[in-house]
């Protein structure tokens, strides 16, 4: 090999060729032209990419090079990389071919020919991009009402991306790949969005779901009126997570049994006392608790003749050392009117 590089040493003169960039290709390779001006060719990574050197003049000798390192001299490859191939080399064209294009790939290119017994060069600067992607990203939470929580989600992508959380019920948005929630309420329970962007591709997006855990909140307790030989429903409603599990007691604590003329129907959020055939024996005190693993709360309602005098409210006692807002109601009262 007689040839030699002399444009590294400054004496490099700048090609004439105009400079245009094309996508094209039959493979769908993105192929680009360049001139005088190192210009920018920008491919995904994992795709490939020609580099184009066109050549309008009588050329004598002719070479790619991937920074110093030669890659082909006229048709003889110098490169051990099986990814890179000569694509065309007539009179007017020398192109190469980069395969499954490697983040290294990076960097700049040229095209160095002698033309007329001058040295001449053209470069080009592969920028190799990477789409947004989530690398890791924090579980599925369940924690208690009251706890701090973190979430993380790391992304990697070329150019740099952005990692956005978003708060699905309230769409808040905060930007960085740590959200941090101090004290958590319950109502600060739902799914968290993991988005990255670097506007190469689609965001890349990933959800974590916080569940909020807290003991048993009944929310609606109503004393009812009940006439013999009719059917009545006592309703205990409770919100909890996770959800609560329910017992009736009676006056005295005793728990409330099913039989032929009483049923107890749990369901999620609440509990019903079915009376299918109310009679004497029925009217009293209940009382509903609810209890998961956080806690427990309880609350009292009546079960009442109609026309009894009636002066109370059915009371919710909170977690079960609660204070009750009880309007005391004699028994007595109603069972004997
Ligand atoms: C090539 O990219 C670099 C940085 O990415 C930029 O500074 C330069 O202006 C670009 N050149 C051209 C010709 O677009
Ligand atoms: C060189 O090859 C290109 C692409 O195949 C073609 O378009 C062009 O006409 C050829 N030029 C010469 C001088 O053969
Ligand atoms: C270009 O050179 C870099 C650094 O030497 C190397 O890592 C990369 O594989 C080369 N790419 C090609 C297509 O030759
Ligand atoms: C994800 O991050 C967690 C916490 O930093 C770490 O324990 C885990 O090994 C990571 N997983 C992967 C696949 O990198
Ligand atoms: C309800 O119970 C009473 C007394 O036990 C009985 O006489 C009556 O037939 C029952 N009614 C129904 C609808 O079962
Ligand atoms: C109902 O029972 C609860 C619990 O046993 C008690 O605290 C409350 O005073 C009772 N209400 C009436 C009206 O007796």
């Amino acid at each position: 090999m007689e040839w030699t590089f002399c444009c590294w040493n400054n004496c490099c003169m700048l090609t004439v060729s105009p400079l245009s960039f094309s996508l094209a290709g039959p493979t769908g390779a993105q192929a680009a032209e360049f001139g005088h001006l190192p210009d920018n060719i920008t491919v995904l990574e994992g795709e490939s990419v020609i580099l184009r050197c066109k050549i309008d003049e009588e050329v004598t000798h002719k070479a790619w090079l991937n920074r110093s390192n030669i890659l082909f001299t006229g048709t003889d490859k110098w490169s051990l990389d099986s990814r890179v191939s000569l694509v065309n080399n007539n009179n007017s064209d020398f192109s190469i071919k980069i395969e499954q294009v490697m983040v290294a790939d990076e960097g700049p290119y040229t095209c160095s020919f002698q033309a007329k017994n001058q040295p001449r060069t053209a470069h080009v600067y592969l920028i190799v991009q990477v789409p947004a992607r989530i690398v890791n990203i924090s579980q599925d939470k369940s924690v208690n009402e009251g706890d701090d929580v973190n979430l993380f989600c790391l992304a990697v992508g070329r150019p740099e991306p952005t990692v956005t959380w978003k708060d699905f019920r309230y769409g808040l948005m905060s930007e960085g790949e740590f959200l941090e929630i101090t004290e958590i309420k319950r109502h600060q329970a739902e799914d968290f969005e993991c988005i990255t962007n670097n506007g190469v591709a689609p965001p890349d997006t990933h959800r974590v779901k916080v569940t909020v855990n807290y003991p048993p909140v009944i929310t609606d307790v109503k004393n009812m009126p009940a006439q013999l030989g009719k059917t009545a429903i006592l309703r205990c409603e409770a919100m909890a997570v996770p959800t609560a599990s329910f017992e009736w007691y009676r006056d005295d604590r005793r728990p409330v049994e099913s039989d032929n003329t009483l049923k107890i129907k749990n369901e999620k959020t609440r509990s019903l006392l079915l009376f299918t055939n109310v009679t004497e024996k029925h009217f009293g005190n209940y009382t509903c608790f609810a209890s998961n693993r956080l806690g427990a709360s309880n609350a009292n309602m009546l079960l009442f003749r109609p026309g009894a005098v009636y002066g109370g409210a059915a009371s919710l006692n909170g977690r079960l050392s609660g204070v009750g807002l009880w309007i005391c109601l004699s028994i007595s009262v109603l069972m004997k009117v």
